[in-house]
């Protein structure tokens, strides 16, 4: 089984490019399902048909498309946990709508989402799952919460043999509310749900994150923090596709700059993503849009390649970490010693090289983890920038 998520910034191509990937899956004879969270119900739009609904509803031959209403996810699944942290709170003498707007955790609509593929995943009723991501580096956070979760599920559990997780976090707020079995239930439930979806999106060979940027600065500084993020995660990011792209001939009009700063951008971003598979999409003459033009795009895109296809699985930023000192690898695009430059300006770290057609800045985010470090050594090393930050 495949799970290819597709996120980045808000109008870059997110959903028509899931809509073209599982096109292009389905003709390959897979069965593909693609899911959308989005509340604008975006997916309708894109196939032009009105069939996408709460259950898996057929597009084409082998096509099913799911438009995921998280609150209805959120209901059924949470729905007691929901009520009894709220009860906590209510009964400490918060107003009992504020209680439930407060125990509802930021990111439990997205997490739901994602939880409905775990049931997929669980019955291995697809070759192919493509999740179109709503817009927002936010979003991308709870991809992660799997891990963070069963992480604390694991280590609560082992403490108190019974109780675990979510409930478990509350409990401090309450002497004297027991928790309902009923909730403890579910709650078992959910974490081993997450368990395996945290399993499924941590294996390259099943999951690839893949960022839709547009050759310009916002789209593209997004990516690369999801970039980071993914990789700092250890979820697999495959290919970029850089949409939206002007061809040549609107040279000597309004766009002649756009094309000019464009390609500037789509040389940056080659940079910055190597060496991970990158897609450059045109922007068409009219909206991409409708199952034939879709198709069409797919074709343009892929080729004639496997869209199922793992285009990369190796990291692109490791990090190693021993004692006071942290160490960042990053994959070089060149391997000589001396056309190189690392400077850290604040939380980015800026590689300036030299290549043949001037200087070239890659700019990479650095984790959260090195605010209290220096940069301390910038070595390279089998075709890898190695630099050490110390305490
Ligand atoms: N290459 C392209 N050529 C022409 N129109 C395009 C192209 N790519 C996207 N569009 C159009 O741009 C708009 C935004 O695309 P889309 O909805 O896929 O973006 P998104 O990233 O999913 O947005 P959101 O963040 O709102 O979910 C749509 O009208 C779509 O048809
Ligand atoms: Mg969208």
């Amino acid at each position: 089984m495949r799970l290819i998520i597709y996120t980045g910034k808000g109008g870059t191509g997110k959903t028509v490019n899931s809509c073209s990937t599982a096109i292009k899956l389905a003709d390959l004879n897979n069965k593909t399902l693609i899911i959308s969270s989005d509340p604008a119900h975006t997916l309708k739009d894109a196939f032009m048909t009105s069939v996408v609904g709460n259950k898996p509803v057929k597009v084409l031959d082998n096509l099913y498309a799911l438009q995921i209403d998280p609150v209805l996810e959120l209901a059924e699944n949470y729905g007691s946990i929901l009520s009894y942290v709220a009860s906590i709170f209510s009964r400490r003498g918060l107003d009992e709508t504020l209680s439930y707007e407060i125990a509802m955790l930021p990111g439990m609509t997205q997490l739901f989402s994602l939880l409905k593929i775990e049931e997929f995943i669980r019955h291995q009723d697809f070759d192919c799952i493509i999740m179109d991501m709503p817009a927002s580096g936010e979003a991308l956070r709870y991809l992660y919460f799997p891990k963070l979760a069963g992480n604390i599920g694991e280590k609560l559990s082992g403490f108190t043999g019974v109780f675990s997780g979510f409930v478990k976090m509350f409990q401090p707020f309450s002497s004297f509310a027991p928790i309902p079995t009923d909730v403890i239930q579910i709650e078992m439930n959910l974490l081993k749900r997450l368990e395996l979806l945290s399993k499924t999106i941590i294996d390259p060979k099943i999951t690839s994150l893949r960022l839709i940027i547009n050759p310009d600065t916002f789209s593209i500084e997004n990516a690369k923090r999801a970039l980071m993020s993914a990789n700092l995660y250890g979820i697999n990011v495959d290919a970029v596709i850089i949409n939206k792209i002007f061809p040549r001939e609107v040279h000597n009009s309004y766009f002649t700059k756009w094309v000019e700063y464009q390609s500037t951008k789509i040389e940056e971003a080659k940079t910055s993503f190597y060496p991970l598979h990158i897609i450059e999409e045109r922007f068409y003459e009219k909206e991409l849009k409708g199952i034939e033009m879709l198709r069409e795009n797919a074709e343009a895109i892929f080729n004639n390649e496997d869209p199922s296809r793992v285009f990369y699985s190796d990291k692109v930023f490791e990090f190693v970490k021993d004692g006071s000192i942290l160490i960042l690898k990053v994959k070089a695009p060149f391997t000589d010693k001396d056309n190189f430059d690392v400077n850290r300006y604040g939380d980015y770290l800026a590689i300036k090289i030299l290549g043949a057609t001037g200087y070239i800045v890659n700019v990479i985010p650095l984790p959260a983890a090195t605010i209290t470090m220096k940069l301390f050594e910038v070595k390279i090393h089998e075709g890898r920038i190695e630099v050490t930050f110390k305490e």
